[in-house]
C-alpha cells in the first residue's frame, strides 16, 4: 500500500501569487480548469496501490476540507486535509503527522510540493525507488536546469552509475550542478527516524536558547531540503531519479499562465476532453471552457485559454494565452491577451487587457520559468502579464497594459505599467 502527502503551505506563503491568492488559497487556484493540487491528486490516484492522499498545510480547515471531500469522491482514493498548527517547515509537518502517514503500514509514501506543476509520472519514480532495494530511504525526482538558474533551486551531485546522491546544496551561492530538486520525493517510513533526530536536536537547542522576542536564533521548523536531504547525501541512502518530462515551479501568476498552457497540452495528449468537443465558438489550439460558461459564437478563443465557471464572453471577443476565472464577464469586441481576469471581473466593450509574457528562454536548453521580481533595479515595474484581481471593473474602450490591479477597483481610464493598490 502507498500514500502521498502534498505540502501546501499557508496564507503566509504564496505571497508572490497575490492578488490572486487573496481570494482563494494558492493551491486551489484553477489552472487548465482544475485547482493546482488537483493535478497532483490526479497523478497520485493514477499510481496502482495508492490508497490515501494527505494535504498538509496551515490554511483554515474550512477552506480545504470541502475540496478534499470532493477529490476523494472524484478519484476514489482517501483524501484528507491535515491542519498544521504553525508553519513547521517542509519536514516539520510530516513529523507532526507521522502517525497518520504511517497508519495502515504503507510500504512507501510520496511527498509532493504543492507549488510545482508538471507531467508527474509517480509510477516511474516508484519503480526506480524500488529497484534501489532496502537501503534506499528516499528518492528525489530531479531535472536538468541551466547553470545560472540552478542556483535558485536545490542542487544535486550524483554518482552517475548508482544514482546515489553524493552532495546536496539548497540554493547554493556558487555552481554545484545543473541537476535540481523538483520537490517530488518518495520515502520509506524510516525517514521519520531521521526527522526525529533533527526534531530532538532542535528541541534541545530551543530549550538551551536565550529567548529574545522575535529574534530567536532557534527554530522548531524542520526543512526537508536542508535538514534531511543535505545530511543524507553521501550516505548511500538517498537516490536521485532524473526526469526529462515537463516540470516547473508555480510561484507567480506568470507561472500560472505558463503552467495552464502545459497542462492543456498534456490533457490533449492524454485524450481528455477540451473545449473543441462542444465548440461554442471558433477555437484555436488548446482551450478549456467550463460547461457553465457562456460564450458568444462569434468570439475567438485560443490558443492556451481557460474559462471558468459561469464566465461570460461576448460577441467578437478575442482571448489568447489567458485564464478567465469564474463569473468574469468580457463584454463585446474586447481583447484579452497574456492576462488573468479575476473572479467576477467585468471588462467593458471594446477594451484591451494585455500583458507581456515572461516565458523561459526557448533558445536555452533546460531553461525554466524565472521568478521575475515586480520591480527592476532602478525601481521600474518589470513588464509582466496583466492581472485583474477579483471584482475589478474596467469601463468600455480602455487599455490596461502590463498592470496588476488589486481586487474591487473600478478603472475609468486606461493604465500602462502600473500596480493599482
Ligand atoms: P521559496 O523560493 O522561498 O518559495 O522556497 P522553495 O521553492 O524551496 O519552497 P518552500 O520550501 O518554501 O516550499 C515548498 C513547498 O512546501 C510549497 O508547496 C510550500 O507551500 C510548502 N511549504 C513550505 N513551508 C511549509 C510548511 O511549513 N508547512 C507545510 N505544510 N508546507 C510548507
Amino acid at each position: 500500500m502507498l500514500k502521498a502527502v502534498i505540502l501546501i503551505g499557508s496564507h503566509q506563503k504564496g505571497t508572490r501569487f497575490r492578488p490572486l491568492s487573496l481570494q482563494v488559497p494558492k493551491p486551489l487556484f484553477p489552472v487548465a480548469g482544475r485547482p493546482v493540487i488537483q493535478h497532483h491528486i490526479e497523478a497520485c490516484a493514477a499510481v496502482p496501490g495508492l490508497r490515501e492522499v494527505l494535504l498538509l498545510g496551515g490554511y483554515p480547515a474550512e477552506e480545504l476540507a470541502p475540496f478534499a471531500a470532493e477529490m476523494a469522491q472524484r478519484y476514489d482514493v482517501g483524501v484528507r486535509y491535515l491542519h498544521e498548527f504553525a508553519a513547521l517547515g517542509t519536514a516539520g509537518g510530516l513529523y507532526q503527522f507521522r502517525d497518520q502517514i504511517r497508519a495502515g503500514g504503507p510500504d512507501a509514501f510520496f511527498v509532493l510540493n504543492g507549488d510545482v506543476c508538471g507531467d508527474f509520472r509517480l509510477d516511474e519514480l516508484l519503480s526506480f525507488h524500488r529497484a534501489r532495494g532496502e537501503r534506499a530511504l528516499m528518492t528525489v525526482m530531479a531535472t536538468e536546469a541551466t547553470r545560472e538558474q540552478a542556483l535558485n533551486f536545490g542542487c544535486i551531485a550524483e554518482d552517475a552509475n548508482t544514482h546515489a546522491v553524493l552532495h546536496y546544496v539548497e540554493k547554493p551561492e556558487t555552481f554545484v550542478s545543473t541537476l535540481i530538486n523538483t520537490g517530488i520525493y518518495i520515502c520509506g517510513s524510516d525517514v521519520f527516524q531521521q526527522i526525529g533526530e533533527v526534531f530532538d536536536r532542535k528541541q534541545q537547542e530551543l530549550y538551551s536558547c536565550d529567548y529574545v522576542e522575535g529574534d530567536s536564533p532557534c527554530s522548531e521548523s524542520i526543512s526537508l531540503e536542508e535538514d534531511i536531504l543535505a545530511p543524507l547525501a553521501g550516505t548511500g541512502r538517498l537516490f536521485c531519479y532524473q526526469t526529462a518530462r515537463w516540470w516547473s515551479q508555480i510561484k507567480t501568476a506568470n507561472a500560472a499562465l505558463y503552467s495552464n498552457r502545459h497542462y492543456l497540452k498534456l490533457y490533449r495528449q492524454k485524450g481528455l476532453p477540451l473545449a473543441e468537443d462542444g465548440k461554442p465558438c471558433k477555437i484555436i489550439g488548446d482551450v478549456w471552457i467550463d460547461p457553465t460558461a457562456t460564450i458568444h459564437p462569434t468570439a475567438v478563443l485560443g490558443p492556451n485559454v481557460s474559462v471558468g465557471r459561469n464566465a461570460e464572453v461576448g460577441a467578437g471577443v478575442r482571448v489568447r494565452e489567458a485564464i478567465i476565472l469564474g463569473a468574469a464577464r468580457v463584454r463585446d469586441h474586447s481583447l484579452v491577451l497574456h492576462a488573468v481576469l479575476g473572479w467576477d471581473c467585468v471588462v467593458g466593450a471594446w477594451s484591451r487587457i494585455e500583458g507581456t509574457p515572461c516565458d523561459p528562454d526557448p533558445n536555452k536548453p533546460f531553461a525554466k520559468m524565472d521568478n521575475v521580481p515586480l520591480f527592476s533595479g532602478n525601481g521600474k515595474l518589470n513588464p509582466s502579464i496583466t492581472i485583474l484581481g477579483g471584482k475589478v471593473t474596467v469601463s468600455a474602450e480602455k487599455v490596461v497594459l502590463n498592470c496588476i490591479i488589486m481586487p474591487d477597483k473600478e478603472l475609468a481610464r486606461s493604465y500602462k505599467n502600473e500596480i493599482l493598490l
